[in-house]
């Protein structure tokens, strides 16, 4: 007889903000998690409290906030390890779960295609006034295209800076190569000779002097205390007037006051952001009623493929966690 399926929780089903674990696709999520594990939803368990003895994962994620898991640890006395629904943990608090002996996971790798498909998107969108031609070309008023108004920018042969040359800024430069645009970087640590020269990347130790050439500047770096804010007035000053800021990584990289002044003073031209503080932003915020901005909700690895590779990884460091063995991607306290 096959031994019973262990537990995990996952969050509630009414739940439908953008960047929930389940929103979208929940048949192909569900269907995958549960060929493996019986599931407790969170409304269950709070129907049923003391069904949380059973759980012994979690599937957690940014979007998943009316799942109040850290304050309900108590409940879950078997919780041996929460798979984080993304590649970010700046919104884990990895040091609580672990005080309770629950490892932390992420899913680095399977996500860098898509978001730094999506890092080109934004680019491509903003400098071609993407956007703008859509709701031109639909406007029910629209009989006549304006002759060459609203002119786009190149991508092509223009000069890229981007800021956090980890896996996903690498799979930008390759794309951008393609373009033949010419690529600066910013990162912790030079990358090796043979890796700059693949990508015909220059390294920049300084951040302002990327930020003074460049025509576009990609932020794919992390959140970490070190990047809170990293982009505010002075690199804002920095960056030429002609600049498009695209962000995939996370909102608050940015003072996004500094940005509005940037985007409004003429400091920068454009920016496109796939990541904001908070998500979403209230309706009424100054930068969602600017011009020169696009948006895209948190969506940047967002295609199915994608989305269960994530789950399939998380799943792969439940089933390891659960195991006692040691985590495929475990993500570990920052000192
Ligand atoms: C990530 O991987 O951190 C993305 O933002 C998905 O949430």
């Amino acid at each position: 007889m096959a031994a019973p399926k262990k537990c995990v929780l996952i969050t509630s089903k009414s739940a439908s903000l953008h960047n929930d674990i389940l929103g979208g696709y929940i048949d192909d999520y569900v269907g995958l998690i549960e060929k493996q594990y019986d599931i407790l939803w969170w409304d269950d368990f709070l129907k049923n409290p003391e069904l949380g003895l059973k759980v012994e994962g979690a599937l957690i994620g940014p979007g998943v906030r009316q799942m109040r898991l850290p304050e309900n640890l108590d409940k879950f006395p078997n919780l041996k390890v929460a798979a984080n629904f993304g590649v970010g943990t700046d919104h884990v608090n990895v040091k609580l779960y672990n005080s309770r002996g629950i490892k932390i996971s992420n899913t680095p790798n399977v996500l860098n295609n898509a978001v730094a498909d999506h890092a080109m998107g934004l680019m491509l969108a903003a400098a071609r006034n993407t956007v703008e031609g859509h709701k031109m070309a639909t406007d029910p008023n629209c009989t006549k295209w304006p002759n060459d108004t609203n002119l786009g920018v190149d991508v092509s042969e223009s000069t890229l800076g981007i800021v956090g040359m980890g896996k996903i800024g690498m799979k930008v430069a390759q794309r951008a190569k393609a373009f033949d645009m010419k690529i600066l970087y910013h990162n912790r640590t030079k990358r090796s000779d043979e890796e700059e020269k693949s990508l015909s990347a220059l390294f920049c130790p300084k951040l302002h002097n990327l930020l003074a050439e460049s025509d576009f500047v990609v932020i794919t770096c992390p959140h970490t205390p070190d990047t809170d804010g990293l982009f505010g007035d002075a690199e804002f000053d920095a960056m030429k007037k002609t600049a498009i800021l695209v962000n995939v990584a996370r909102g608050k990289i940015v003072n996004q006051d500094a940005l509005v002044c940037a985007l409004t003073s003429g400091k920068i031209y454009k920016a496109a952001l796939d990541v904001t503080y908070p998500e979403p932003l209230p309706r009424d915020h100054k930068l969602l009623t600017l011009p020169n901005v696009i948006f895209t909700p948190h969506v940047a690895s967002a295609t199915l493929r994608t989305r269960l590779k994530m789950i399939s990884c998380m799943l792969e460091n439940i089933t390891a966690g659960i195991a006692g063995l040691p985590l495929p991607n475990e993500v570990h306290a920052k000192e």
